[in-house]
């Protein structure tokens, strides 16, 4: 994961996107907006322009929509399971061979450490095709004894949905890409994919590859374009069955609203202000870096992030002492050397808004333990950085405490032993959201009593994996609805219909 990139294939990639305008493919065609119009993508790590972008409006969402309905009704319906596993598995496979691509695609669109891209955009794709791609022939109907008098055959049938739209941040553009699609073709359904404004090329590299492992024209569709545009109108459109969508809680609630006009089916994954907690008992070697990659990982750009800390008064100064050496020892820089573990924020946008929380924190009585700023000047080549940090003396009603920051910010707190289980879940319970939380302690009963109190959609005890496309993944409260992997993500892209037959 560390080697040094190639220069070659960089360059050849950044002649391809500097030159002309980047197609979106519409019914296995690759094709401009019908309007023409284009946006911009930018290299986080420079601030510079990567290229331009084909910008879909409505009739290209209208097209898009078209082209996946007749896939549906049409090619792609006469497709067995075992076929569905081949592609996809065929897929898994053409990423694998095209992963060094992929992976400096991503550096460069979204701004990640290459050795983070090879690791976890590449490999994370391909296992959640690997994953994905055995469930096409292992979705089960039922039968039922209904107590209707006479005989009965009563069964249960599980369909493909149909069209999905699937509505994919710019946090981790490829592997949340096939994330979603990886279901929903198991599944049988069509797609219309949009990825984010900021990150779209990884994603139409991923339509080639698509093309070339030889799925059916329509049944995959990526469309590029604006969140007000693009993503609105396929939100609202009335051929669409199901929007899939990962991001913003606001824009969640937008697409609630757009749901409306056809009473799709919604599935939101959304943000999250998630808890680390750390007791007296703990082993800290395991827990100070899980503290601190939990929140400066992906500079904090990451839904299940963990941004608040609650540490026992026995250890919190050990631990907020091995965090702060973590924060000023880790490379923050440029993402093409292999040696960088933190990367820019995503836009201009994004630091000025984290940097607006800090500020805020600040004014609000917070003190900053270590970082607090941008970071500019030699090496930092004109991108989009800001320092990690952490904040202490937070009150639960300061908005560094309740709202997603989505940067390199935690604010650490400590508790002693007049807190109860009880007393310490409510405050990991405090905000509105219940994406994940975290426990280092090696008392058994703590663990799980706590993980039992905690409304969180994912728990991670003494460890920070625990994402996988095996396990559900979503969020109490404001954090989305539904669950995305595991059987609960591959029946979320299902149908049910009861058929009863008199005998
Ligand atoms: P966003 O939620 O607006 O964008 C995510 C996706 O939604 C993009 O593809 C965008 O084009 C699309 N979109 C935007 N408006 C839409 C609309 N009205 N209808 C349909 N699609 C729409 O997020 P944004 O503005 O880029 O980031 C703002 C904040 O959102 C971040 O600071 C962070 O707190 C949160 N966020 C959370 C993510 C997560 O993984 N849970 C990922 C990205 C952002
Ligand atoms: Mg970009």
């Amino acid at each position: 994961m560390n080697a040094p990139y190639n220069p070659g294939l960089l360059d050849q990639l950044q002649l391809r996107y500097a030159g002309g305008t980047a197609k979106m493919l519409i019914g296995g065609e690759w094709m401009e907006a019908a309007s023409g119009e284009t946006f911009e993508t930018i290299n986080p790590s420079t601030g510079k322009l990567i290229g331009h972008v084909a910008s879909a409006g409505e009739t290209d969402i209208d097209r898009a929509v078209a082209a996946a309905r007749a896939a549906f009704e049409g090619p792609w319906a006469k497709v067995k399971p075992d076929e569905r596993t081949r592609l996809l598995l065929k897929l898994a496979e053409l990423i694998e061979a095209n992963g060094e691509e992929l992976a400096l695609l991503e550096t460069l669109d979204v701004g990640r450490p290459i050795q983070f891209s090879r690791m976890l955009d590449v490999q994370g794709a391909v296992s959640q095709l690997r994953y994905n791609a055995g469930w096409a022939s292992k979705i089960m109907g039922e039968t039922a004894e209904i107590s209707a008098p006479g005989e009965w055959l009563s069964y249960v049938l599980r369909e493909p949905i149909g069209v999905c739209a699937q509505i994919v941040p710019w946090n981790f553009p490829l592997v949340m890409a096939v994330g979603k699609l990886a279901p929903a073709l198991a599944a049988g359904c069509t797609v219309v994919l949009k990825p984010a404004e900021q990150t779209p090329l990884s994603t139409l590299r991923l339509g080639e590859l698509v093309m070339e492992a030889g799925f059916p024209e329509g049944v995959v569709n990526i469309v590029t374009g604006l969140g007000r545009t693009a993503g609105a109108a396929l939100a609202a459109h009335r051929d669409v069955d199901k929007v899939a969508f990962t991001g913003s809680t606001v824009t969640g609630k937008a697409i609630i609203e757009a749901s409306k006009t056809n009473f799709k089916r919604v599935q939101l994954e959304l943000g999250g202000k998630s808890p680390t907690y750390i007791f007296a008992d703990a082993d800290l070697s395991k827990a100070i870096p899980a503290a601190a990659m939990g929140i400066f990982f992906n500079a904090g750009q990451v839904c299940a992030a963990g941004s608040r800390l609650f540490v026992h008064e026995a250890v919190a100064d050990a631990v907020l002492e091995g965090v702060v050496a973590m924060a000023k020892g880790m490379k923050v820089g440029q993402t093409l050397d292999a040696s960088t573990m933190i990367g820019p924020l995503v836009s201009a946008v994004q630091r000025e808004r984290v940097t607006g929380y800090i500020a805020s924190g600040r004014a609000q009585g917070a003190s900053v333990l270590v970082g607090g700023e941008a970071l500019s000047g030699e090496g930092y080549d004109g991108g989009y950085f800001v320092q990690p940090t952490v904040l202490l003396d937070t009150k639960p009603d300061m908005r560094v405490r309740k709202e997603e920051i989505f940067g390199p910010v935690l604010c650490a707190m400590r508790f002693g032993d007049d807190a109860d289980i009880d007393a310490l879940a409510g405050r990991g319970n405090e905000t509105e959201f219940g994406l994940s939380a975290s426990i280092y302690t090696s008392n058994i009963s703590t663990a799980h009593k706590l993980a039992r109190r905690l409304k969180a959609g994912t728990i991670r005890i003494n460890g920070s994996g625990g994402v996988d496309p095996a396990l559900p993944l979503g969020g109490f409260k404001a954090s989305g609805w539904g669950r995305e992997n595991g059987k609960a993500g591959i029946e979320a892209y299902t149908e049910l219909k009861a058929v009863s037959v008199a005998l």
